[in-house]
């Protein structure tokens, strides 16, 4: 291969900037030229490319978002859509492409290497950490650490007040932010998909608490919960039964996607946008490179969009047993 093309597809995640980085600078190395693509496959679609070399990829690193912009592009998921995409690959004599997205971003690159053989190797990034075969997506750490410094801020006005606060946090139809940013701002009761708490084992589990002596409550809801038809209605169903609450409700949002890439995925960004450049030399095509055990492998687009399965329940019962 001769020519790569980047592009960043779905909903964007800070470390984006630093994997697009990685895979302009690892082509560069390996005496590749390097072609990106803005918004996504829609870019891709109508050809809105732009050359990078090394330098055309400086202070990125530190910068969320994704310079390259994002989309969902739904052209791409027509088979005219995806032979336009070819054909302006092929326009251009780009012999391969890199996608950096999430699960639906690795759908249609799969479909469209089944198409048209062309190699592609995905780059997981997504605040929601929810791909097969990865421990890790990039951004996801930034994210928690986001909720995390927002939820110690939602804890001091609180306290002040002797409220309950419900938190609803990101993730998609994935508990892992609510989880890990539950449990490292100390959250009261933690509400996720894979595990359905129940209505009235929460109004329990809120009685205990307030007959043990705490004043305030955080309850971090992620947005994939089921327990409520939404956070607000969640909220005034347990100050119904439980007048002793006052509750408030605060709805994080796109806050979490925001932000400068913490060093844990900066460094996740450059090893895997790395390793996907050292895939496409060693000839894979079709897979998504990822970190498990802390080492760079690459699994297939399949193996990835089966649903993440490896959720650790065991940080379920750490999360029941801390918040005693
Ligand atoms: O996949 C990332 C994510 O932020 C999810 O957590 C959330 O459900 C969704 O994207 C929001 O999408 P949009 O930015 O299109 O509102």
């Amino acid at each position: 291969i001769n020519k790569v093309a980047v592009l960043t597809s779905g909903g964007d995640a800070p470390g984006m900037n630093a994997a697009i980085r990685a895979v302009v600078r690892a082509c560069a190395y390996n005496g590749l030229k390097c072609v990106g693509v803005y918004r996504g496959f829609a870019g891709l679609i109508e050809a809105d490319f732009k050359d990078l070399d090394a330098r055309s990829v400086k202070n990125l690193v530190n910068r969320g978002g994704t310079f390259l912009k994002s989309a969902r592009s739904k052209e791409f998921r027509t088979a005219e859509g995806r032979l336009k995409a070819f054909q302006n690959l092929k326009k251009e004599s780009i012999d391969a492409l890199v996608v950096i997205g999430g699960d639906g971003s690795f759908a249609g690159a799969s479909t469209f290497v089944k198409e048209f053989g062309f190699p592609v190797v995905g780059i997981p990034a997504t605040i929601d950490n929810d791909i097969n075969g990865t421990d890790y997506t990039i951004g996801y750490d930034t994210a928690l650490n986001t909720v995390v410094e927002a939820v110690d801020k939602i804890r001091d006005t609180a306290n002040s007040h002797n409220r309950l606060f419900l938190v609803e946090v990101m993730g998609r139809d994935a508990g892992d932010i609510a989880l890990n940013a539950g449990i490292g701002a100390g959250a009261e009761e933690i509400l996720i998909p894979e595990q359905d708490m129940g209505r009235e084992r929460l109004l329990e589990s809120l009685s205990r608490s307030k007959e043990s002596g705490k004043t305030s409550s955080i309850v971090v809801v992620s947005e994939g919960d089921q327990i409520g038809k939404n956070i607000f209605d969640l909220a005034s169903f347990i100050e119904t039964n439980l007048t002793e609450y006052e509750v408030r409700v605060t709805v994080l949002g796109h806050i979490q996607r925001g932000g400068s890439p913490s060093c844990y995925d900066r460094v996740l960004a450059s090893r895997l946008g790395v390793g996907a450049i050292d895939a496409l030399l060693r000839g894979e095509s079709s897979v998504m490179m990822g970190i498990v055990h802390n080492k760079v492998i690459s699994v297939s687009f399949s193996e990835a969009n089966k649903g993440d399965n490896d959720f650790d329940r065991d940080l379920i019962r750490v999360a029941d047993i801390i918040s005693i």
